[in-house]
Formats: structure tokens, C-alpha cells, sequence
């Protein structure tokens, strides 16, 4: 397929047209969650990548799908939030960090690095439970009602503005931890000692990687944009 993605829309945009790109981005480490605000040129440039072979293999993974993913209102995209992600961490979290724990306590004398990453993955816990349940309980309910259109005062649109800007404080501080587990794993790479509990938790460490940073390219790039479309606009 001919591409034509110009190299200088930024990456959030990118994905938000198509979501297709994300496993593109995971793959070649770009950020494109947190740091959905770069051109592209410029994120193949700090990464040490050339421009145009990374527009081929977007043109490659490039769907024929015409639906538009970008017309979803606030609501709609709220639901999705937290169904597809919100739940997906409530119930996985608590399942992983036994995992964790074990395979520190088990392997830890042989892998010094498991304790670093256990502490890495507390830490990320516990500030992502608190996270969602801010989300849930009271910055998302108050973007929902930006679907009916009312004038906002002043004060109310930089309430909202602060709870979002807050918000994606918070995302900065998940995505550095998931970059130390990453780095403590030495990329999820498998050890030729690991037993199955060990390969399952690096497994499983990834997957979660992964759908952090959908997650958060879902309310940094297109959630909260939409916010302030509707705020700007009301
Ligand atoms: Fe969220
Ligand atoms: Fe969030």
C-alpha cells in the first residue's frame, strides 16, 4: 500500500485515526502514549530510526477499514475506558502481583533484579488503582456531561482543566514505571533458568505494558482533547 502519512503529524493523532499503528510504535519502543504530542520525524529521530522505513511498515500495518474511530462522544469513550481497560486492571493486577511476589521470593537469590521490579510493580499498582477510581468517581462523570453542550463558567472549565492536567501528571508517573520495569528486565528478555511462573510473569508484565499505553493514548490523545473541544466550544 502507497503511504501517505506525513511524517510530521504527531503520534497520538496518528493512532487515534489508526489504532493499527499502536503495535507499530510498541515494537519500535516510540512513545506515543505520554508523548503523543511529537511529530513523527522527530520521535524516529530520538529513537535513532529512519523516517522512511518506519512509514512503510505503518503503510504495511495500515488498515482498509473506513470506519472513523474519532466521531465516539465523550460518553461513549468514557464506557470504553473503562471497559475495556478499567476492568481488564482490576482484575488482572491482583492476580499479577501474586505472581510478582512469588517469583521474587523463589528466584530473587539468583536474579538480584526481581526485587527492583517487584518494587516497580507496588508502586505502579497502587497508583493506578487510586488513578481509576479518581477517574470513576470524579473527573470522568464531569467530562460525560460535556456531551450536552452547556456553557461552563470560568472557574468550572479550569476545575475540569486542573483534574485533567492532574490526571496526565499521573500517566507520566505510570509510564516511568513501566519504562524501570523494562529496563530491570532487560526488555522482558526470558532467562535460561526461568521456570514457567517466571516466563508467565514477563508475559504478563508486557501485555500489561502494552495496554498502559493504549490506555493512556485513549485519554491523553483523544479523551481529554474532546474535553477540551467541548469546553472551548460551549
Ligand atoms: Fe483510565
Ligand atoms: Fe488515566
Amino acid at each position: 500500500m502507497t503511504s501517505t502519512i506525513d511524517p510530521e503529524t504527531n503520534l497520538g493523532q496518528l493512532v487515534r485515526v489508526h489504532p493499527e499503528f499502536a503495535p507499530v510504535f510498541e515494537s519500535l519502543g516510540i512513545d506515543y502514549c505520554c508523548g503523543g504530542d511529537t511529530p513523527l520525524a522527530q520521535a524516529c529521530e530520538e529513537n535513532g530510526l529512519e523516517v522512511q522505513p518506519t512509514l512503510e511498515r505503518l503503510a504495511d500495518a495500515q488498515s482498509t477499514d473506513s470506519t472513523d474511530p474519532t466521531d465516539a462522544s465523550l460518553s461513549e469513550l468514557v464506557d470504553d475506558i473503562v471497559e475495556t481497560h478499567h476492568d481488564y486492571l482490576r482484575s488482572e493486577l491482583p492476580s499479577l502481583e501474586r505472581t510478582v511476589r512469588k517469583v521474587a521470593r523463589v528466584h530473587g537469590e539468583s536474579h538480584p533484579e526481581l526485587e527492583a521490579i517487584e518494587s516497580e510493580f507496588l508502586a505502579l499498582e497502587t497508583d493506578v488503582m487510586e488513578h481509576i477510581a479518581d477517574e470513576e468517581e470524579t473527573v470522568f462523570p464531569e467530562i460525560v456531561t460535556l456531551d450536552d453542550e452547556t456553557a461552563r463558567t470560568d472557574a468550572e472549565a479550569d476545575r475540569i482543566r486542573d483534574a485533567i492536567d492532574h490526571l496526565e501528571s499521573d500517566h507520566d508517573a505510570a509510564a516511568s514505571h513501566l519504562e524501570a520495569i523494562r529496563r530491570l528486565s532487560d526488555d522482558y528478555a526470558v532467562p535460561e533458568d526461568a521456570c514457567t511462573s517466571y516466563r508467565n510473569m514477563l508475559d504478563r508484565l508486557q501485555l500489561l505494558e502494552a495496554d498502559l499505553h493504549a490506555h493512556i493514548h485513549t485519554e491523553n490523545n483523544v479523551l481529554f482533547p474532546d474535553a477540551e473541544a467541548a469546553l472551548a466550544s460551549a
